[in-house]
């Protein structure tokens, strides 16, 4: 029995904040934002949006697509790192808002990972028959843990959800799925203090995004393009048998990197981060859902995804669609 995804939503907050909005509040302009990383404009949340009001919305949409009952979903798993509150996990406040109980519902903290983590838990679900219908979420809210006076990070994260409804079927849905992390990295991207972790003298700073971003580009380069080789000689398919590469979308520069290795022709690389920033778990499946709409990405379709994210943790997921 393998896992198929069979309709993606996702969701956007109308706010958007451009290159030119950020010119007025720290030292950067447009071009050199747009050069060195491809984004142009960023979704952000209002006040009142949480993550799980991102996440709601991304899941109604893919819901609503898959023509599905929402009494059939058995399982939900989001992908976040900036939930709603400690507790209860997004999982069960979507759960509640959708009306549904009695099958789990959790959450996954790894960070631009998040939603490559939960497609690979949610497809052992239904592999083991656990699932017959599993909703996945990627979802954030960055713009709460963001420095908006740091030049380098303000100018790269922002706020949005997706989410994919899985299957059982007898196609071959997702043919190979492998996930990894790597500790020793943890301090080259994170936020130093939050819910456990406590400063002995708080400033506002603590509970903010660091990131060496230097550091963490070389790093990214070098596991991306490792993960896909890898995925693909594991799958026995071929890098010109893939349509589509949907990589988590932080910096062009990396994704043409890995694309270049690969030898994929940029016609098949999806790329997002010019609306939507660096979503981290959202991004992968903002990316793919804006893909399906502009009518590129089809059914039957071969697809490579991968993520990179802070831990640091990474995945691949390669599908059949
Ligand atoms: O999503 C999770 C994983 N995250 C990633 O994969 C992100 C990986 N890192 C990156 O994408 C890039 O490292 C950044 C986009 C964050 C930065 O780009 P970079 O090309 O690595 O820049 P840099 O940090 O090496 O800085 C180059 C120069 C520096 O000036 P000097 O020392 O050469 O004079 C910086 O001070 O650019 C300067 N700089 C800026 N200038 C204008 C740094 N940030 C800015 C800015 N505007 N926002």
């Amino acid at each position: 029995m393998n896992s198929k995804i069979i309709s993606i939503g996702s969701y956007i907050p109308s706010n958007t904040v451009t290159n030119k909005d950020l010119e007025k509040t720290v030292d950067t302009t447009d071009e050199w934002i747009v050069s060195r990383t491809g984004i142009k404009q960023r979704p952000i949340a209002d006040s009142s949006q949480a993550t799980s009001d991102l996440a709601f919305e991304a899941a109604m949409t893919a819901i609503e697509r898959a023509k599905i009952e929402k009494n059939d979903i058995d399982l939900i798993i989001v992908g976040t790192c900036t939930p709603d509150v400690a507790t209860p996990n997004v999982g069960t406040l979507i759960q509640k808002r959708l009306g549904l109980s009695n099958f789990p519902a959790f959450s996954i903290e790894a960070a631009c990972s998040g939603f490559i983590y939960a497609l690979n838990i949610a497809d052992k679900f239904i592999k083991t028959g656990e699932s017959k219908c599993a909703l996945v979420v990627g979802a954030e809210t960055l713009s709460r843990i963001t420095n908006w006076d740091d030049r380098n990070t303000c100018i790269l994260f922002a706020d949005g959800a997706g989410a994919a409804i899985l299957k059982p079927t007898d196609d071959k849905g997702i043919i190979f799925s492998e996930l990894g992390a790597n500790g020793e990295y943890a301090d080259l991207l994170h936020v130093p203090y939050g819910t456990s972790r406590k400063p002995e003298k708080s400033s506002k700073d603590d509970y903010f995004l660091r990131m060496s971003g230097n550091e963490v580009f070389k790093v990214a380069v070098k596991t991306l393009e490792e993960i896909a080789i890898d995925a693909l000689k594991k799958s026995n398919i071929q890098s010109k048998d893939v349509d589509w590469f949907i990589p988590h979308q932080a910096n062009v520069r990396i994704i043409q990197a890995v694309a270049k290795r690969l030898e994929l022709p940029e016609e098949k690389v999806i790329l997002s981060m010019d609306i939507h920033g660096n979503t981290s778990a959202a991004s992968i499946p903002l990316a793919f859902d804006r893909a399906v709409q502009d009518g590129r990405i089809k059914k039957g379709d071969t697809i490579l995804m991968q993520s990179f994210g802070a831990g640091f943790t990474w995945g691949s997921v390669l599908l059949e669609l």
